[in-house]
């Protein structure tokens, strides 16, 4: 595996393995690597002559009372991690590379930007945007593999990059869960033993919701209404919003017709988690 750490190097790889018509595909990630990641580098595995992993944790898309000096980083862990699933260039630009002195471009996706996380964390996907935008100009991928867990900057990108002709392949991986249930994250780490008990309401309430669904109710608000009845009952826990929206817009809907999803976020203590599942006719 190459570790590549410049622009410049990593644009002439890319320029040298399409100039001799093999596929790249790319993982973008922030590091810090679980199951959820390896189940999109294997798929990146499969999909590309030359899979390219870039681990950069993004400071554009944290606000300013967010935990981008804490977020967890273990470099080496994740070296050899990559290095196992068969990763052939991880791309570990600095802050500096990626935003040296005198940077002042952004790119802005508008109305899928503002409900949901956009309400929570308004510049949020303005730097998430950005970011991918730039990793697809450097390293030009074929396809790019994203989770499902972020579900609205699915989304996002998705929007994008058929607003701006991006010309790459979206690809959107199941979330991968824990045994009990609670979706796999980065961020699971800050959890106390205790947080990490009433964390697993959050998918709880999804399996409340998913089972409504599946008896019948295509009723939005009734579905919500159960869902948050479930995350309630632990104390330590504030939510931020629980929503049901058209899957593939994101827009508000009165009643479920076509493939919608629930997404939610909640607070246990000051650790900020997300869930979300897609409702599927059988
Ligand atoms: O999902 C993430 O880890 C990040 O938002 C991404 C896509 C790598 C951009 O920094």
């Amino acid at each position: 595996m190459q570790i590549v750490s410049t622009i410049k190097e990593m644009c002439s790889i890319s320029e040298g393995v399409r100039t001799a018509g093999q596929i790249i595909a790319l993982v973008p990630t922030m590091g810090y690597f679980h199951e959820g990641h390896l189940s999109l580098m294997r798929e990146g595995r499969r999909r590309g002559d030359v899979l390219v992993v870039s681990l950069f944790i993004n400071p554009a898309q944290f606000g300013e009372d967010e935990d981008y000096a804490s977020y967890p980083r273990d470099f080496s862990k994740d070296k050899n991690i990559a290095e196992g699933i068969g990763v052939d260039i991880l791309f570990v630009p600095t802050v500096e590379e990626m935003y040296p002195e005198g940077y002042q471009s952004f790119v802005e996706v508008e109305t899928v930007t503002k409900p949901m996380e956009g309400q929570f964390r308004p510049t949020h996907f303005r730097g998430v945007t950005t970011v991918v935008a730039k990793l697809f100009n450097i390293v030009r991928p074929h396809s790019a593999i994203f989770g499902e867990k972020d579900f609205q900057q699915l989304v996002v990108i998705r929007r994008m990059v058929e607003d701006l002709n991006m010309g790459v392949e979206i690809i959107g991986m199941p979330i991968v869960r824990e045994r009990d249930g609670l979706a796999m994250s980065s961020r699971n780490t800050y959890l106390t033993f205790e947080q990490r008990k009433a964390a697993l309401n959050l998918n709880r309430s999804l399996q409340k919701a998913s089972q409504f669904f599946r008896s019948g109710e295509r009723n939005p608000k009734r579905i919500i209404e159960a869902a948050k009845e479930v995350i309630e009952r632990e104390q330590d826990v504030t939510i931020e919003y629980v929503e049901v929206r058209d899957a593939k817009t994101l827009e508000e809907i009165e009643i479920i017709r076509e493939e919608a999803v629930i997404a939610l976020a909640m607070k246990v203590g000051k650790v900020r988690l997300i869930d979300n599942l897609v409702f599927r006719d059988p």
